[in-house]
């Protein structure tokens, strides 16, 4: 049993590989009982600023587990910042138990730091199938062990909190403008995670209070129509998908019924 959330299908791609029994945070949060009982149970989530996003950990703190082997992947861009410390320091808070936490490098899909189509030709480099085939047999083998944390990347992290704590938090709300590329085909509205997009009069209506700022809806925009409001982004027109995860599949992963 797997559980996932994604914007861009990195980690769908990764849960794929280690399980079929897949669930979507997404969908599986507004679940009132949560009492999930397999031999392994893992959780797939990509990194956001250093940690595992927010409905991630909601969904762990107010769930239940019965297994013999938890674990937790998290893929993430360029820097782990030593993630899988903090998420063991974060289960323990909880009083549950991980036997395992890796963290899997692949395209970093922040379109506010980075080019997507720069960041598409350092893809190969990542290595990414061969990583997940480690990962794989280090579940299947159900090994115990949770990444050590490498001095620069807890350095790395500590540093932009830091700077956060000093100039306010990075994303500031509402994020997205809507430019007139809009044709109102709804797309973003199937793919937010949050429910927070509606079209109405072929006008899309973004209410941010679940926003969760994982830039699906910029990403799946079929006519790039959505960009950041007040950040400027490095090519606002190169957007990200897993080249093995169709719009098809983030759109049953977070479609808010
Ligand atoms: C809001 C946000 C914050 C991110 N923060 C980090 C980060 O701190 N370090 C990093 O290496 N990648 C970061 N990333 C990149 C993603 O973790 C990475 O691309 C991930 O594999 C995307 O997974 P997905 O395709 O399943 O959504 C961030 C992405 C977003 C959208």
């Amino acid at each position: 049993m797997i559980f996932y959330f994604t914007a861009t299908g990195n980690s769908l791609y990764v849960a794929k590989q280690l399980d079929t029994d897949r669930y979507s945070i997404a969908q599986e949060i507004h679940k009132e009982n949560r009492e999930y009982k397999a031999e392994k149970i893992g959780i797939v989530c990509p990194l956001f600023e250093f940690e595992m996003p927010n409905i991630v950990k909601e969904f762990i703190k107010g769930s239940t587990f019965e297994t013999e082997y938890f674990y937790i992947i998290v893929t993430y861009g360029m820097h782990d910042g030593g993630v899988a410390k903090r998420s063991k320091e974060f289960m323990d808070s909880l009083g549950k138990k991980v036997d395992y936490i890796n963290t899997i490098k692949m395209h970093d899909n922040a379109i506010i730091v980075f080019d997507m189509d720069e960041q598409r030709t350092l893809e190969e480099g990542k290595k990414v199938d061969e990583h997940i085939a480690l990962l794989k047999k280090d579940i299947e083998e159900g090994k115990e062990e949770i990444q050590f944390a490498r001095k620069e990347e807890l350095e790395f992290q500590a540093e932009y909190r830091k700077m956060i704590e000093k100039t306010g938090p990075a994303y500031s709300f509402p994020l997205y403008k809507v430019t007139d590329a809009c044709v109102g085909c709804g797309t973003c509205t199937k793919v937010c995670p949050g429910g927070c997009i509606q079209i109405k009069d072929k006008k899309v209506i973004y209410d941010y209070t679940n926003c969760v700022n994982c830039m699906a809806c910029a990403q799946a925009c079929p006519t790039m129509a959505i960009q950041f409001a007040t950040i400027k982004e490095p090519n606002p027109k190169a957007r990200y998908r897993n080249v093995h995860i169709s719009l098809k599949e983030i759109i049953d992963s977070n479609i808010q019924k």
